[in-house]
């Protein structure tokens, strides 16, 4: 199973084994890491915003043009953010490193 770290505003890191085709939003929930997610992954807000590792970026399927344009919502924007609903793991994914945003 693919093992997706995702590190808290407070720097501390969970590894957590992701289960093939999960949203990293619907992760971040089952593991009690506080990320929103409000529109419930519609790709309706911009709260389920994480900054990918550079490393793991590229290796991403792209954006949507929907996606571009919500995320020109999100506070704190980099230039490896992408929205959590929007991400699926897969077992090439296995490792990354995703951080939640500074609010
Ligand atoms: S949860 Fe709203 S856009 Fe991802």
């Amino acid at each position: 199973m693919p093992k997706i770290t995702f590190i808290q505003r407070d720097g501390s890191r969970n590894e957590i084994d992701a289960p093939d085709g999960v949203s990293l939003l619907r992760l971040a929930h089952d593991n009690d890491i506080d990320l929103e997610g409000a529109c419930g992954g519609s790709l309706a807000c911009a709260t389920c915003h994480l900054v990918i590792d550079e490393a793991w970026y590229d290796k991403l399927p792209p954006k949507s043009t929907a996606e571009e344009d919500m995320l020109d919502l999100a506070f704190s924007l980099t230039e490896t953010s992408r929205l959590g609903c929007q991400i699926k793991v897969s077992d090439e994914l296995d490792g990354m490193v995703v951080s939640l945003p500074e609010i």
